[in-house]
């Protein structure tokens, strides 16, 4: 079984391409979150294997995933391994570490971890943007090769350090800097400008259920993950974080932007 949490359609994508080659189905760990259970109960079969794929946040793991981790209750799953693959725009740090310790704490091991370079998505801090339309398209053809790789290594249970982009200043980025970014990501400057035709589709995306609407427009409250559906994927562009996301471009995966 593949597990994955998306924001905006990448590692939707690569989780699909996984699940062609592993012959494994896909679950949306987005939709468990929205739907607000407690514990998450799963009976593995033999010789199942289990994958979880998602993004990296600020050089670590978004919380939908933690929380995830937190409520899966495994039966018959004697092997206790866990397969990860996570999209990044270019590194993900530590955040094979940070995995690692958090599966033990449920009695999980970490069977291998890799990562494959998808187009960016974080807009909403001073400093970054999406990928330039060329970056992107180059992202997206070079992942199917690099997914092909991943495959091997899992099929033949190896972890491929050439296969995982930690980055430098890995240390720094896991230890210091994401423990801030959780700290301060949840109380979020999210508006809806005149634009907004009242769709109601920032509401349906957002796993966390962060967003309701108030006499037609929307309203954010203080459960924001940071995965940034909402402002990405809103057909009249109508979402903005503060003044950071006026200029900036907006990105979802969309096959068509690659080959
Ligand atoms: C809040 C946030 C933080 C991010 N931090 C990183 C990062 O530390 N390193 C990186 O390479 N990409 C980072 N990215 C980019 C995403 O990991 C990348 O675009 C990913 O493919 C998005 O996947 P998704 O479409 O499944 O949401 C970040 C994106 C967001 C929204």
């Amino acid at each position: 079984m593949i597990f994955y949490f998306t924001g905006v359609g990448n590692s939707k994508w690569i989780a699909e391409l996984l699940s062609k080659k592993l012959n494994e189905p896909v679950v949306s760990i987005n939709d468990i979150i929205k739907s607000e259970v407690k514990s998450y109960e799963y009976t593995a079969k033999a010789d199942e294997r289990i994958l979880l794929v998602f993004p990296i946040y600020s050089w670590g793991l978004p919380s939908p995933v933690c929380m995830f981790i937190e409520r899966l209750q495994l039966s018959d799953f004697e092997d206790k391994k866990i397969y990860a693959v996570a999209t990044c725009g270019n590194y993900a740090g530590l955040a094979n570490k940070m995995l690692k310790d958090k599966l033990q704490e449920r009695n999980l091991q970490l069977a291998s971890f890799h990562t494959v370079a998808m187009p960016n998505c974080y807009i909403t801090m001073k400093g970054f943007d999406i990928d330039s339309a060329e970056v992107a398209k180059e992202k997206i053809n070079h992942a199917e090769a690099r997914v092909d790789l991943i495959v091997n290594a899992i099929i033949e249970d190896r972890q491929d350090d050439t296969l995982y982009s930690k980055g430098s200043l890995a240390w720094l980025k896991t230890k210091i800097i994401y423990p801030s970014f959780m700290k301060y990501s949840n109380k979020t400057e999210f508006y809806a400008t005149e634009a907004c035709n009242h769709c109601g589709l920032c509401v349906k995306l957002c796993p966390m259920n962060n967003i309701v609407l108030k006499d037609g427009v929307p309203v954010w409250s203080e459960k924001c993950v940071q995965c940034l559906a909402c402002i990405h994927r809103c057909p009249q562009r109508a979402i903005e974080y503060g003044k950071i996301t006026q200029k900036k471009g907006r990105y979802y995966f969309k096959k068509e932007d690659g080959a």
